[in-house]
């Protein structure tokens, strides 16, 4: 146990960040090309920066904000929520990114003790958010292998029959790290189960605009829906650390149960970022959906260098920024894999077994540009043909 024993059971038990552990592998690592970190090769929109450029002395800058958010970045975000996702009956709270953005919403959701759903595979932080605060009846519904949509008759017999019935449903939509797309209907299927069991149901709509080949990204609203977006990806802000929870304006106290987590931890997002956000907003989602269009060439150069893999083991895909795919029988330890890649042949992925799917990888195609991409996918397609010929030979 060691020192072990006077820290909280809680964070201990809380499974190790895949990309803290991704950092170590790739530390001194200099020459590994990385298709692992979910992030956009973009920076956010130049007449934003430009803006942020001029307001940095400015007072306000330096000072505490609204735990709530700027009232300027709220009010276009809720212009921004009527007009795009159809929201017209939600509040929204700007959070240090979609990340607190979960957190908070399982402090204010959960208690210790309650049960929660997910779908493998998962967003590993969600499953982490729910770990280090003591949500660790954490109920794992399969995906079907092929489309990687959830099991929704499996959640149609956990709401109905476990004990204790599941006080919150999440989804990421569309995934990370299977990058498929829920459809419409059973999107509304889920819910109305939720509904009528008495769950929460949270969205997570970080990558709302990474979709492809025509399909268009959705929002549900209902008393028991809570929307989360991210500045993140969209933008290119990742560091700059915004996010928003867009949740119903009818749901009872949820507004004054939010803000105490919110004051106690970031108690306002950074007032810098919120600018950013704000000025990034006026680039508007054609900007977005021109750097998205870009990440098709992306994806067809890492689903063809996976190809060693079988077709049939490459899914996903179909929006976010990511593949999912199945390591040949005899990898079951994906971690093992990753490593070898890395350190052999200079490409970097995420094991699988982060997000509860031992024996597979995400593929990321935002992080890089189409030049960089195709020599990543160069190494990866030697890397996976070496793999199911030879196996992990050094
Ligand atoms: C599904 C999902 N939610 C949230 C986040 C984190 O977003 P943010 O940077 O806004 O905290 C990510 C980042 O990878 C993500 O994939």
């Amino acid at each position: 146990m060691g020192s072990f024993g006077r820290l909280a059971r809680r964070a201990v038990e809380t499974d190790a960040p895949v990309m803290v552990k991704m950092q170590e592998l790739l530390r001194g690592n200099k020459d590994v090309m990385s298709l692992a970190q979910g992030v956009v090769y973009w920076q956010p929109p130049e007449a934003a920066m430009n803006k942020v450029k001029e307001i940095v002395w400015e007072p306000s800058i330096s000072k505490y904000g609204s735990d709530d958010g700027l009232p300027e970045l709220r009010e276009a975000l809720l212009e921004k929520l009527r007009r795009e996702n159809k929201l017209t009956n939600s509040s929204v709270m700007v959070t240090s990114g979609a990340n607190q953005a979960f957190v908070n919403l399982v402090l204010t959701l959960c208690d210790a003790g309650d049960a929660v759903v997910m779908f493998a595979p998962y967003y590993f932080n969600s499953y982490m958010s729910f770990q280090m605060t003591g949500v660790t009846n954490i109920l794992v519904g399969a995906s079907n292998p092929e489309t990687l949509h959830p099991d929704v008759d499996w959640l149609e017999k956990v709401l109905r029959e476990n004990n204790p019935i599941p006080k919150l449903v999440s989804v990421v939509n569309p995934g990370n790290p299977s990058g498929a797309f829920i459809p419409k209907p059973m999107l509304q299927r889920i819910s109305e189960l939720c509904k009528n069991a008495g769950a929460w149901l949270v969205v997570d709509n970080t990558y709302e605009y990474f979709m492809y080949d025509g399909m268009e990204h959705y929002c549900l609203e209902g008393n028991h829906i809570v929307n989360l977006f991210s500045f993140s990806k969209a933008y290119g802000m990742m560091g700059w650390r915004v996010g928003y929870i867009a949740y119903p304006n009818e749901a009872d106290g949820l507004h004054a149960q939010l803000l105490k987590v919110q004051d106690n931890i970031p108690i306002c997002a950074s007032i810098v970022g919120q600018r950013l956000a704000l000025y990034a907003l006026e680039a508007g989602p054609e900007w977005i959906r021109e750097r998205v269009r870009d990440l098709v060439k992306n994806r067809e150069l890492l689903m063809d260098a996976m190809s060693p893999l079988g077709e049939e083991n490459v899914r996903g895909g179909e929006g976010a920024i990511y593949l999912w795919a199945k390591l040949p029988e005899n990898c079951s330890d994906d971690f093992e894999v990753v490593r070898w890649l890395a350190n052999k042949h200079g490409v970097a992925v995420i094991p699988g077994t982060a997000s509860g799917g031992p024996g597979y990888i995400r593929v990321s195609f935002g992080g890089l540009k189409e030049s960089d991409t195709r020599l990543a996918a160069e190494r990866l397609r030697r890397g996976l043909q070496e793999l199911v010929t030879e196996g992990m030979a050094q």
